[in-house]
């Protein structure tokens, strides 16, 4: 059961969180690689890699449990860990890369120039490198705030 009472998360949104997290991050690391260094020589030269419409179909798969898990966040874990002061900035760091992913991947459906989606491209798979940084930023913090809070406590 989620802790309605607490920030604290149950197990199986750390694990929703994380797999379908990591997920995301590795099939769009993978799509990079094979998009910027895997092409491949076909007959009528360099062409995609044939694994990288496969990638960006899981990518896909696992981004329907990420935003469910994303929105459970809204419901307890956000609003009681709003009282934790120490915590606001990486809370707000976290959502902040979490918006601008969204924003992006649905431009990357629906921009209409060749360009404008080529940059958003480039600025989503940017920050989604950097996603996994933050998120262990975020909950290592929330980690030690709790210890303290149990230190002092006792
Ligand atoms: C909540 C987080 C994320 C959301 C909502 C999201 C959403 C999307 C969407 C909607 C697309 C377009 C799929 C298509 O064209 O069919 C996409 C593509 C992509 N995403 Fe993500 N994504 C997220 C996280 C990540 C992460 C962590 C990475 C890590 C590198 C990443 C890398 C990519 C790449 C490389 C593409 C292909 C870009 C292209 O087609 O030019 N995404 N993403
Ligand atoms: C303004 C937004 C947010 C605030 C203020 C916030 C606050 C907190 C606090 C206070 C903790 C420590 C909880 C405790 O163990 O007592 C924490 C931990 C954590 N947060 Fe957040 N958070 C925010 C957004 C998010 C989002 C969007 C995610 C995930 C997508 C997330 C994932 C986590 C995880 C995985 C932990 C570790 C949980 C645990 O060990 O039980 N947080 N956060």
């Amino acid at each position: 059961m989620p802790h309605l009472k607490t920030a604290r998360l149950a197990d199986w949104q750390k694990w929703l969180l994380c797999l379908s997290g990591g997920g995301l991050w590795l099939s769009g690391t993978v799509w990079v690689l094979l998009h910027y260094f895997g092409q491949i020589e076909g007959e009528f030269g360099p062409s995609v890699h044939p694994l990288e419409p496969l990638m960006i179909k899981l990518h896909g798969l696992v981004l329907i449990p990420a935003l469910m898990g994303i929105g459970a966040m809204m419901v307890a874990h956000i609003p009681k860990g709003w009282t934790h002061r120490s915590q606001r900035l990486h809370g707000v760091s976290l959502l902040a890369v979490l918006g601008l992913l969204i924003a992006s991947g649905y431009l990357l459906y629906y921009a209409g120039g060749e360009r404008l989606r080529e940059w958003t491209s480039v600025i989503h798979w940017m920050i989604g490198l950097a996603l996994p940084v933050v998120f262990i930023w975020h909950w290592l913090h929330g980690v030690s705030l709790r210890r303290g809070k149990t230190r002092q406590a006792a």
